[in-house]
């Protein structure tokens, strides 16, 4: 995984990227994500997230010119970050986005400082993430398209797991690529976070 962004020169002039900065869990608790998907997908119908797609969105940019991912990484950069640990212990749904997600009952005070020194780096260079305008939920989608949203809807929300344990030492810049097979996820660079 490469620890800075492309040299500018390999960037097409005029072109842009879409991008993200996020949380993206190790190997194997992304495996163990996909099967708690696939799980709740078999259970409720909908279409579970790849494991190797999971992850846990800090500020979602849109499209950005590519000539910018050089100050945007030094913005990331800047942030010192402390080290944390996430303990997965629930699921929830967004039946108006047909949306079954993983979070935590108990989210720690450093996502959130994390969370709020990215959206402040970020507006140093007058971005705006597109989320900045709802309260932060930390949250990890895993199943999409859920069918009947009204009947979940109904059901008690959140409702507890097995508690995963994920301990966040690093955050990353995504690029995501949309096609017909659903999106695909680039790490451009990743900034580790202070213990
Ligand atoms: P979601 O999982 O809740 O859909 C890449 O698309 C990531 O950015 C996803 O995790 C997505 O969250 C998040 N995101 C936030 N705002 C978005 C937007 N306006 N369009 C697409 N994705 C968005």
């Amino acid at each position: 995984m490469p620890a800075e962004a492309p040299a500018p020169a390999a960037l097409a002039p005029g072109a842009t990227a879409r991008l993200f900065f996020a949380l993206w869990p190790p190997a194997v608790l992304a495996g163990q994500l996909g099967a708690v998907a696939r799980q709740a997908a078999l259970e409720l119908g909908g279409r579970a997230t790849r494991p190797e797609t999971i992850h846990l969105t800090l500020a979602f940019l849109g499209d950005v010119a590519e000539a910018r991912l050089p100050e945007l990484c030094r913005a990331a950069a800047a942030i010192r970050g402390k080290t944390f640990g996430l303990g997965i212990d629930c699921l929830a749904c967004w039946p108006h986005k047909h949306l079954l997600w993983a979070g935590c009952s108990v989210p720690p005070p450093a996502l959130r400082q994390l969370h709020s020194s990215l959206g402040e780096g970020l507006a140093g260079l007058g971005l705006r993430p597109d989320d900045s305008r709802h309260t932060f939920t930390p949250h990890l989608s895993l199943v999409r398209r859920l069918p009947e949203a009204l009947a979940l809807s109904e059901r008690s929300w959140p409702l507890p797991i097995c508690r995963l344990d994920w301990p966040c030492q690093r955050f990353v810049l995504v690029r995501s690529r949309l096609s017909s097979v659903g999106p695909d996820y680039q790490i451009l660079a990743e900034f580790p976070l202070a213990p």
